[in-house]
């Protein structure tokens, strides 16, 4: 029987249906796995379920000669380091599209939040300060109507920008490469820093790449307005959080609404103190049916590449030509 190793709890309703055909090492109690824990766990391993939160390097790959395939419930796959899975013929699968609603919804669910002051506001009124109401109490920016900028016009993206529609919106975009206008549901792409500047509020959602490294610094966020939001939802790393606070703190932009940052769970001191920020802990896609359609989706790709197949959302295809068997 071939071996699984499932590096998290990943809804165990939808892994008992891979013990009948696979020997798994299953993290039922999803403790957190040390490297070490995880290099154990794939040493004798065909093939591994994993999260963003579990890196495949050289060094695993190395040591885990039987492994065939790893399969990453997540959309990003910057934890993967695809050219070592290419090298030594491990095919690599992410969960694309199945959760660009679900990540969609949340890229507006924090630009609202931030944008109306939703969780300062509810702050404020839980610690039983409402006295009284005033007319210009938490005034907060406008949304419907303005300019949303989008760092990123891929799936997701396009997700977003049809949302926006129905704000009235315009939308602007940046892209690394060219996107078919077409696909570019009525936005209009621009330069960098036209994107920084002319963009109302502005979501990431570009991967996280070496390239994407603190795209979003202290001189990108001094070129946007000062009443902007900026919404990510992509990947920590791509804003300079100690920037950011700087940013937020100074009253240089107005609010963030935050889901991913750059050493999480630890968050950058700063953030904890201010009151335009709104937090949540990289929870983007997590609606019970996108969750699960994630985890179905993987362990499609999963059991494709264990049986030989090519698995519906390969990252990979060059390591196809000397696949581990
Ligand atoms: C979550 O962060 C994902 O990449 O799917």
């Amino acid at each position: 029987m071939m071996r699984v190793a499932v590096t998290r709890r990943i809804f165990p309703e939808l892994i008992e249906g891979l013990r009948a055909d696979f020997e798994l090492v299953d993290n039922q109690s999803d403790a957190t796995w040390t490297p070490k824990e995880l290099h154990a766990a794939l040493a004798d391993a065909d093939g591994a379920l994993l999260t963003s939160g579990e890196r495949i390097d050289d060094a695993v790959l190395t040591q885990s000669p039987r492994l065939k395939v790893v399969s990453n419930v997540a959309v990003g796959y910057n934890n993967l380091d695809l050219a070592a899975c290419t090298r030594h013929g491990v095919l690599a699968t992410n969960t694309p599209d199945v959760l660009n609603e679900a990540v969609a919804d949340h890229a507006w669910a924090l630009l609202l939040a931030a944008a109306r002051r939703v969780g300062e506001s509810e702050r404020w009124l839980r610690a039983g300060l409402w006295k009284r109401w005033t007319f210009d109490m938490y005034l907060g920016a406008e949304v419907s109507g303005t300019t949303l900028g989008i760092l990123g016009m891929g799936r997701i993206g396009r997700a977003i920008a049809r949302r926006a529609a129905g704000f009235g919106m315009k939308v602007i975009y940046h892209n690394r490469s060219a996107v078919p206008p077409e696909l570019a549901e009525g936005a209009r792409g621009v330069t960098l820093t036209e994107l920084l500047q002319q963009s109302d509020h502005l979501i990431l959602v570009v991967p996280y790449t070496t390239a994407a490294h603190h795209l979003i610094d202290g001189g990108a966020l001094a070129e946007m307005k000062r009443t902007a939001v900026l919404v990510n939802i992509a990947r920590g790393g791509i804003v300079d959080d100690a920037a950011l606070v700087a940013a937020l703190r100074e009253g240089r932009i107005a609010a963030a609404g935050l889901d991913v940052y750059e050493n999480e769970p630890a968050l950058h001191p700063g953030l904890l103190e201010l009151e335009n920020v709104v937090l949540t802990p990289h929870i983007a896609s997590a609606t019970r049916a996108t969750r699960q359609a994630m985890a179905q989706l993987a362990i499609r790709n999963l059991r494709a590449a264990l049986a030989g197949e090519v698995p519906p959302s390969l990252l990979n295809p060059e390591a196809l030509d000397h696949r581990r068997r």
